[in-house]
This record gives structure tokens, C-alpha cells and sequence, in this order.
């Protein structure tokens, strides 16, 4: 017997673009019900980024997540880019007046939970065979299965949160939907252990055997990469094999402040720029994830879902609120606009600072002659900074 809900806004995907939404609609007076595929501790254990923009942290104070935030997260306000061992600062205050945070994706996850359990959030786990239909309607429904029993949701909108393997974005038509994408030759092999950080900021390093990155999640835990091949696995890299690779990266005077110990989290990512366009196929919104990939290079994954999902609880406030539905006309277009920015900054940086096995000498020397050129232009270093913070919401 199917069981028929009805509500405002469906949202599939519980991660934490879905979950942000779900809140700061929840804040306008707007009902939405929350579907995954997965339960609420897969999605809490999923390791992620860990550098918030001043803009993500605005939007989960507008939440009213953002306590444990200011309690726990560091604030950041430079990180080092480095080049076979030269380093060179990038003053984020100076040259933006902004700082990051850093504080784990998985604690805002957390956080966010937290929030929506208080409020009594419906919530529904585990669910399969998801399907939205009638998108083109003005009654949109979302079908799917829980516990062995069928559901239809009912609603005004679906929001595809359901990041890049999700099913929203098959939903838009092949004659309608344009994807780009460019897939790196390598991978990166993430580490969590329990030892301060090599530094107290950031310090991303382009090196002849490859890249690495230097980060952390507290001042006694840190979370430390290195570029990896396509196909390695984390049985072909040894805790020694990775400490020897990552301190050569990093260089002798950066590597010098590092203490090793025995890693407790180890996980390969594939690195990907994807787009699709549009955003927007009648009632249904793409954000996050489900729309677009950044490579981790500009740390901009979660930032960048959380940028989408203030302009789609806008357009959807709006429509709510006051009848107007200029933001929903426009959401598409305006989201895509800086989706795109960001995307170029993440390529980009990208593209500094890694090896890539089909680069000439010619084009290694280039990578070096960007990094001198930042080194000796405030303007050059501005452009890196300015990105990094933040830019602006439109
Ligand atoms: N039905 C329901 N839920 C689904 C489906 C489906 N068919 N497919 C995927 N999901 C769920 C996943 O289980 C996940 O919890 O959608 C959620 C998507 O969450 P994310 O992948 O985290 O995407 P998003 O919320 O956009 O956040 C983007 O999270 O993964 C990081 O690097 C990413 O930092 C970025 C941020
Ligand atoms: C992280 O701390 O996991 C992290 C930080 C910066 C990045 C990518 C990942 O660019």
C-alpha cells in the first residue's frame, strides 16, 4: 500500500547541501522531507574538506549552526603555496581583509543533524529506488521505497541534492542537459593522524615526485595528501611509504616541523572538473554535487554547494514569501555564473601545482615561472587570495 506524503519542498540527498537547504528553508516556515539513500551515519563518516569561506560560515550562522563552528574552528589567515621547496606565503588578510576556517565538512554534517533532529525534521534513510516524475508539472513527485514499503512525495519543488551519483540530474533530458568535464591523470591519497601539524596553516607543495598538501582538522590531528597514480590503491602506500614521499614534497624546512605516527584514516579520490547545465528543469533544482565536481586543489567542494544552496532558498523563500519568482527564473543562470568561476580557480590551481606525466619541460617551466611570478607580484597573489576567501555570492 503506497503511502502518499505531501509537502513543500522534497529534497533528495542528505548530505550536507540537502541538509543546509532543509534548514534555512525550515527558518522561512518552509516544510521539506529529506531523502537518502543512506543511512545518517554513512553520511556523518564521510571524509571531506575542511576549509570553510567567510561566506559558508555566514550561511550557517544564518542557520543557526554556527556555535560549535566559532568554538572549535581555526581561523586561518594566509596558507603557503611551496615549489620544490621554496615556499611562499599567501597572506589572505592583507590582500582580502578575509580569513578562512578550517572545521571538518563531517562537523557541519554534524551540526546540521543535530539541528534538524531538534526540529523534527522527517527524514528518510536507506530509501531506494528513488525517482522524481511530473518535473514539468506543477504537482512534481518524488517515488521511492523505504523499509519495503512504496512512497510518493507530493510537492511544490525537488531539490536534487544528491550529489554527483545521485539520480536528480538523469532526471533532466539528454536533449536538454550539457555536461563539460576534464578528468586529472592522478589521484590524491588522504591521511587522518593524531599528531599537531607539520604548520599552523596550510601548505600546498608542487615537487618533482609530485604534489602534496599539508592540512589539518584540529591543533593535535592533522590531514595530510599526496598526488597519487589513477590506478594506486591504499595497499600500495605504506604509512612509510607515505611519510618518505610527503616530507620529500614538502620540502626540508616545511618537513621540519612534521611528526609522524600511524594513520587511522587512508582513502584514494579521483580528481574531476565536471559542469552540468542547466540547473534548473521545471520544478527541479540541481545543487552541489549533483550539478558539479571541483577537484579538492581550491578546497572549494562544500563551500561552493553552500553558495548554491543560499541562492536556491532564496528563489524558493521568495516564491513563498512574497509571490515572487524572479529568483527562480533566474536561478539557473545566476548559480551557473560563478559555478563556473570557481570551477576555473580550482583548474587552475590545480594545474600549478601538480605533476602531470604528459607535461614537457617546456610546460614544467612554466609551472615554475607562475610560481616565481606570485611570489613577486602582490596583484598575481591577490588574484589567488581573492579566490580562495571567497567571491562574492553574485
Ligand atoms: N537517492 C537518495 N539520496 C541519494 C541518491 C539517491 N539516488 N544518490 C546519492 N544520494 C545521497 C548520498 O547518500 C549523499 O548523502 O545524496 C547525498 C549527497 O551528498 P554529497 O555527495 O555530500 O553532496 P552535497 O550535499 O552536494 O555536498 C557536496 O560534499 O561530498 C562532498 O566533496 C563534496 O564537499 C562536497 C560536498
Ligand atoms: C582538507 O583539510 O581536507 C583540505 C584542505 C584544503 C584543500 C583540500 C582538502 O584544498
Amino acid at each position: 500500500m503506497t503511502k502518499t506524503i505531501r509537502t513543500s519542498v522534497c529534497i533528495i540527498g542528505s548530505g550536507p547541501g540537502g541538509l543546509l537547504l532543509s534548514q534555512l528553508l525550515a527558518g522561512q516556515g518552509i516544510e521539506t522531507v529529506l531523502i537518502d539513500r543512506q543511512d545518517e551515519a554513512h553520511i556523518e563518516g564521510r571524509i571531506r574538506a575542511g576549509v570553510l569561506e567567510q561566506g559558508t560560515v555566514d550561511a550557517l550562522e544564518e542557520a543557526g549552526v554556527a556555535e560549535r563552528l566559532h568554538r572549535e574552528g581555526l581561523q586561518h589567515d594566509g596558507f603557503e603555496l611551496a615549489f620544490d621547496g621554496d615556499r611562499h606565503r599567501i597572506d589572505l588578510q592583507a590582500l582580502t581583509g578575509c580569513s578562512v576556517t578550517v572545521y571538518g565538512q563531517t562537523e557541519v554534517t554534524r551540526d546540521l543533524f543535530a539541528s534538524r533532529h531538534q526540529q523534527a525534521q522527517q527524514f528518510f534513510f536507506n530509501a531506494q529506488d528513488v525517482r522524481p516524475v511530473s518535473l514539468k508539472s506543477d504537482r512534481p513527485e518524488v517515488h521511492f521505497v523505504c523499509d519495503g514499503r512504496p512512497y510518493i512525495v507530493s510537492c511544490d519543488f525537488v531539490a536534487g541534492c544528491d550529489g554527483f551519483h545521485g539520480v536528480s540530474r538523469q532526471a533532466i533530458p539528454q536533449d536538454v542537459l550539457r555536461t563539460f568535464e576534464r578528468v586529472y591523470p592522478f589521484g590524491w591519497l588522504g591521511i587522518l593522524v593524531d599528531r599537531p601539524p607539520a604548520s599552523h596553516e596550510l601548505i600546498y607543495a608542487n615537487h618533482a615526485r609530485g604534489f602534496a598538501l599539508a592540512s589539518m582538522r584540529s591543533e593535535t590531528r592533522s590531514r595530510y595528501y599526496v598526488q597519487c597514480g589513477v590506478g594506486d590503491t591504499v595497499d600500495d602506500w605504506s604509512d612509510e611509504r607515505f611519510w618518505e614521499e610527503f616530507a620529500a614534497r614538502l620540502g626540508p624546512d616545511a618537513a621540519r616541523g612534521l611528526q609522524t605516527g600511524p594513520s587511522f584514516e587512508k582513502s584514494i579520490a579521483p580528481l574531476r572538473s565536471f559542469v552540468a547545465e542547466p540547473m534548473r528543469y521545471g520544478r527541479l533544482f540541481l545543487a552541489g554535487d549533483a550539478a558539479h565536481i571541483v577537484p579538492p586543489t581550491g578546497a572549494k567542494g562544500l563551500n561552493l554547494a553552500v553558495a548554491d544552496v543560499r541562492l536556491l532558498a532564496r528563489a524558493l523563500s521568495e516564491h513563498y514569501t512574497n509571490h515572487n519568482d524572479h529568483y527562480i527564473e533566474t536561478y539557473s543562470e545566476t548559480v551557473l555564473r560563478r559555478v563556473w568561476k570557481v570551477e576555473r580557480f580550482s583548474w587552475q590551481l590545480s594545474n600549478l601545482m601538480h605533476q602531470f606525466p604528459e607535461n614537457t619541460a617546456f610546460e614544467k617551466r612554466m609551472q615554475r615561472a607562475e610560481f616565481d611570478y606570485l611570489c613577486s607580484s602582490e596583484a598575481a597573489s591577490r588574484t589567488i587570495a581573492e579566490n580562495y576567501v571567497g567571491l562574492p555570492l553574485e
